[in-house]
């Protein structure tokens, strides 16, 4: 009742702190429902079965030599000489059985990972499933991967229906032996002996054929700590021992970011998305990152996150070289609002403003800035739910916003946090973007390119490279500038 709680604790806690601090390239290489099948079965293997199994088989273990001790001694040890040849089938069945079990135990598990995958998936695109008319076609794909996933487990069936028909057949053969001798020892005076052998060789078949299953459980169960051992031990922790260097309570004070040779890949063998980037922004500028689609402005944020590996390069803020000090405090000195808003479980104070780093009047001071407040105070107010349905998805980026209004850092870093919001909601952002923002270094990535139009400098990325980097109006009174194709063309695309 101590260890049980305790161990399953300590478990999850290993598995959560390794996943929380798992490079990116191991966590979009590794299945998501290989992950969540860690967290989901081997969890409850180890919670609920380990203990369980455990007693049990100890108990079933114990009631089988019992058992047997009873049949085989009160058949007065006439049977006693089958006993090394029934200790040696079972021997050899029970572990031909084991082998074939354990394997389609272990598939059971495996085979859940891809149903849980196209589980989470159709749950994040339910949206789109429906308005396409996608909702029979995804559940023949669920039907054939609940299908799959159940496979070994009729497997399993099948094999326990052969084990039980094996142990059947063996203790008929002692039964007929015990007869046997019942018959031969009529009018003796161990015949009350004999009567408990018989009585107890009716369940000895069943008991030995539960032994076995238990068993199986048992080795699956402690089969979920080698699993979660094997997932830790796979797993690329983000935090390497030279990033250890000690920051000033007040980095970055000034907010100036140097990148420069900066390359990166999403992994060793992809190509580059990063090449050569070199950048010097500096401290209170406005700067907008602008590119096609996939040219690589958010992997360069993330870079700057410390979320995408360098291959090559440096990034300095406030000269210090940001490869030298722990990832969790560069994220935690800077601002980011993020294109796809996102919330904790919690209350609305909790999200507005996770480090509990200022008061309820500031709280409200910024929801206020976005004219979310008068909205949330007659929902209930700060002590309210963050449930799904609070807020619209346009209010979702205006409350990010607001989050990132209750956070001082002298460097915010905003990726298209105005992309799908309509165009009211789109100048409130802008308007206190500027006005909230003043002296603070912002970086930006923007497709509505009239909306950065006022910023200091802009970067433009082609394929992963910086090809332009001046102010807006030196690009677009450039000719032949790429900044300037890419306006027109997003001009052109708004008109029509
Ligand atoms: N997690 C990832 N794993 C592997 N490759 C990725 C990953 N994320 C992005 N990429 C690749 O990196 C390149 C740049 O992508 P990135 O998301 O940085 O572009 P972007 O400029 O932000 O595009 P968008 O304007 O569409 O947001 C693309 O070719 C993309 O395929
Ligand atoms: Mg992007």
């Amino acid at each position: 009742m101590i260890i049980q709680p305790k161990t399953a604790r300590r478990f999850h806690e290993i598995l959560l702190r390794t996943t929380m601090g798992a490079t990116t390239s191991f966590l979009t290489s590794t299945d998501i429902g290989n992950t969540t099948n860690r967290f989901s079965q081997d969890l409850e293997l180890i919670d609920e079965e380990l203990p369980e199994t455990l007693e049990l088989t100890v108990n079933t273990a114990l009631c089988c030599i019992i058992e047997g001790f009873l049949v085989f001694v009160g058949s007065s040890y006439v049977t006693a000489a089958l006993i090394p040849f029934c200790v040696l089938v079972v021997y050899y069945v029970a572990k031909f059985y084991v082998k074939t079990s354990r394997q389609l135990r272990l598939l059971g598990i495996e085979s859940k990972a891809p149903l849980f995958s196209q589980f989470l998936e159709v749950l994040g695109g339910l949206s789109s499933i429906r308005a396409y008319g996608w909702s029979k076609e995804y559940q023949r794909r669920n039907l054939i991967a609940l299908d799959a996933s159940q496979r070994p487990s009729y497997m399993l069936y099948c094999i326990q229906r052969w084990i039980g028909l094996v142990l059947d057949l063996v203790v008929a053969f002692i039964a007929v032996a015990v007869i046997s001798v019942a018959i031969s020892m009529r009018g003796s005076p161990s015949m009350n002996l004999l009567g408990i052998a018989l009585f107890n060789i009716v369940n000895f078949s069943g008991t030995l054929q539960t032994f076995v299953t238990r068993w199986i459980g048992l080795e699956t169960s402690i089969g979920a700590v080698s699993r979660i051992r094997s997932y830790v031990q796979h797993a690329t922790t983000e935090d390497l021992d030279a990033e250890s260097e000690a920051l000033p309570e007040d980095w970055p004070r000034q907010g100036s970011v140097e990148l420069s040779g900066l390359s990166a890949s999403y992994d060793a063998f992809s190509d580059p998305v990063l090449k050569d980037i070199s950048l010097n922004i500096l401290p209170g500028e406005k700067v907008a990152l602008c590119g096609r689609t996939g040219s690589g402005k958010s992997s360069l944020v993330s870079a700057l996150l410390r979320i995408l590996e360098l291959s090559k390069g440096t990034i300095r803020i406030d000269g210090i070289d940001i490869s030298k000090v722990s990832r969790s405090h560069v994220r935690s000195r800077i601002n980011i609002i993020p294109q796809q808003p996102f919330f904790l479980h919690g209350s609305v104070r909790l999200n507005a403003n996770p480090e509990s780093s200022v008061d309820d009047e500031q709280i409200i001071d910024s929801l206020q800035a976005v004219n979310l407040w008068s909205y949330i105070k007659s929902k209930g107010g700060l002590d309210i739910d963050m449930s799904d349905d609070l807020l619209s998805h346009g209010q979702q980026q205006l409350f990010c916003l607001a989050r990132a209004l209750c956070k001082s850092s002298s460097i915010v870093i905003m990726d298209e946090a105005t992309s799908s919001v309509d165009s009211e909601t789109d100048t409130l952002m802008q308007t206190v973007i500027r006005s909230h923002f003043k002296g603070q270094t912002l970086i930006a990535i923007a497709h509505k390119l009239h909306t950065i139009l006022d910023f200091d400098k802009v970067a433009l990325i082609e394929k992963g490279q910086v090809v332009e980097f001046d102010t807006p109006q030196a690009l677009l009174s450039r000719e032949g500038s790429a900044f300037r194709a890419l306006f027109n063309s997003f001009h052109k695309g708004s008109k029509e």
